[in-house]
This record gives structure tokens, sequence and C-alpha cells, in this order.
């Protein structure tokens, strides 16, 4: 089963006799449309966390209140906020060695509701304004917030998976974008490009220096292959809360004047896309999906400001910048 949506026949009519699915309409004007997008597969109820998971607020009520943390964090802070991007570093690893064609956004998402759970930490994104699950899996042309389902991974997608775990009171968000077996070039481009779009972007993490330099150095990457840089989707300040007052802008904005202080947490999360940056949201009210149906791939850190430069929170074995000195 991977669509509530009916499904096709095997062969389908001309675009402009009548649909297959009896709409009375055009074949072209109604089902063609869809002909090579990802179909929704079946969601299931929300999974429980167990009791001896400490929740954040929003946990029983799907409600967020906002309030002023503060920008800068305090060293305590700082140390549980390692100790929960490890864990959504190591949850990502493990979610992305899953990804192979047949196997479901629902097992992955399974697998990583239990990682969090051993490793002591809530989901953060269960119940987060009423999101269903522990991850996010969005393939292809989904942008972002894609909802795990019944769909199985075929040979040729890409697979988004982004995770965020709540430990010891303190939000880790992390993604990346995985090849389903054999990718063509193209795409294969795309996620690459993408992942080191990210990298320029934390390369630009300075004290001193306005969030600004972020959406520069992204858009300078990306900007020999005419790729398009998702605005409406931004980086986050982090830390108590899932998302604070501080954005992240991927693109260059002059407006996007803050000064980067030393403890200062903040994620960089580029969204870059083979065609247009407009987006539609399915009726699901979360999946992001491109206008044009084109491809679009995603990378995230979570990034502590120090003199010294950034530091990946959710980094591990193998997530070093391509740039740095020990992966030349
Ligand atoms: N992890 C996503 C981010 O990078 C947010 C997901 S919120 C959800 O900001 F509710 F959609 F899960
Ligand atoms: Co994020
Ligand atoms: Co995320």
């Amino acid at each position: 089963m991977t669509s509530t949506l009916g499904s096709a026949p095997s062969t389908l009519p001309q675009a402009n006799e009548s649909c297959w699915c009896g709409s009375g309409r055009k074949y072209k004007r109604c089902h063609k449309k869809s002909e090579g997008r990802i179909l929704q597969g079946l969601i299931t109820p929300m999974r429980e966390v167990p009791a001896n998971i400490a929740r954040p607020p929003y946990a029983d009520t799907g409600e967020y209140e906002a309030w002023d943390e503060g920008r800068v964090k305090s060293p305590e802070i700082i140390e549980r906020m390692r100790a929960s991007g490890k864990l959504a570093g190591e949850v990502l690893k493990m979610a992305g060695d899953m990804v192979k064609p047949g196997v479901t956004t629902e097992t992955i998402d399974i697998a990583v509701h239990q990682a969090f759970i051993d490793g002591g930490a809530y989901p953060s994104t269960i119940n987060y304004h009423g999101y269903p699950k522990a991850c996010c899996t969005s393939v292809n042309e989904v942008i972002c917030h894609g909802i795990p389902d019944s769909r199985e991974l075929q040979e040729g997608d890409i697979c988004n998976i982004d995770v965020t775990g709540w430990l010891d009171g303190v939000h880790g968000d992390t993604n990346a974008t995985f090849f389903v077996g054999d990718v063509d070039p193209e795409s294969q481009q795309l996620v690459n490009v993408t992942e080191e779009s990210m990298w320029r972007g934390i390369e630009a993490v300075k004290v001193g220096r306005p969030l600004s330099d972020i959406g520069r150095a992204i858009e300078d990457t990306v900007k020999p292959y005419k790729y398009g840089v998702v605005r409406a989707f931004v980086g986050h300040g982090i830390g108590e809360q899932f998302h604070t007052d501080i954005q992240v802008l991927h693109y260059y904005d002059s407006r996007s004047s803050t000064i980067m202080r030393a403890g200062m947490t903040f994620t960089i999360e580029p969204m870059i896309t083979l065609g247009t940056i407009n987006y539609k949201i399915w009726d699901d009210d979360w999946t992001a999906v491109t206008s044009d149906g084109r491809r679009t791939a995603q990378f995230e850190h979570t990034l502590l400001v120090t003199d010294e430069g950034p530091q990946v929170l959710t980094g591990g074995p193998g997530t070093a910048s391509p740039t740095a000195p020990w992966k030349r």
C-alpha cells in the first residue's frame, strides 16, 4: 500500500483523453499533473513516549507558548546542548543508514522514535504544534516537514531526514539528505552542493559579524549552479525552546543585521532547489513541496558561536566540513 489517493492503471490515457480516475476531466488536467510526483501514503496515529521520559511543555497539549530565553546561553546550558546535539547526530546517522529502496519512511520514523527514547530524550517534533511523528522525511520535491508514512522509498529517490531530540531540557536539531540506491547525476550534484552550501554558511559564523554573512555564503555557493535558495523556511535560534527568535536566512538580506556573539546557538539549514523556490503545502498542513515538482535538498546542523569560531553541536564522526583540513 503506497497511496491513499487510488492507484493509476498500468496503461495510462493520452493527454486529451478522459482521466482514468473517472473525474470526467481530461487526463492532462487531472492525474497527469501528479505524474512523477510523490504520493502520500498512510500516516499512522501518534506513537506514545514512555512515562519515564521527561516531556517538553507542548507535549500534552500541542500548544506552544514562547518565552524569552535569551540569545546567549550559559555555560551550563551549552554543556547540556552538547549532549543533546550529540544524541541527535547519532540518531540521524542511524536513520540515514536505514535508507534503501523498499523501506518505508514510517519504518525509519519508528527507529528514530526508539533511538531518542533509548538515549533518554523526547523526540521534539511529537505534538509540536500538533506534528504527529518523531522526525520529518522529505522525499524528492518535498522541501521540508514531510510526514513519515507507508510510502516505500524508491531507487533513485533522494530523502531528507530531519531529527530533533529534547534531552535534559534542551533541543538538538539536525538533518541530511540521503540517496536511495543509484541517483541521477543532476540530483547527486544538487545534494552535494546543498551540503557544501551548509558548510560554507557554517564557516561564515564569526563573533562580531552579522547573521547576513551566513546567507551570503550559502547563496554564493549555489549561484554558479543556478539553483534556488528557499526563502519561506529559515534557520532558527534553539536551546530550551525548539525555535527561538533568531532567524537565520539562507540568502543575503542586509536587514539580517543581528551581530553574532559568543554563546549564541542557532541552526543553519539551507533548502536548495533545482527549479523554483515557490512552494505549496499539502492538505496535511505540513508537507511543503516545490510548486514546479522539481527536486530540492537540505542539510542542517545546530551551531554554537565561540570566540574561536563555530562549533557544530550536532556533529560527530563523518560530519566535518569538506573544506576542513582533516578532510582534504
Ligand atoms: N526540525 C525542523 C527544523 O529544522 C522543524 C520540524 S517541526 C515539525 O526546524 F513540527 F515539523 F516537526
Ligand atoms: Co531546525
Ligand atoms: Co530540523
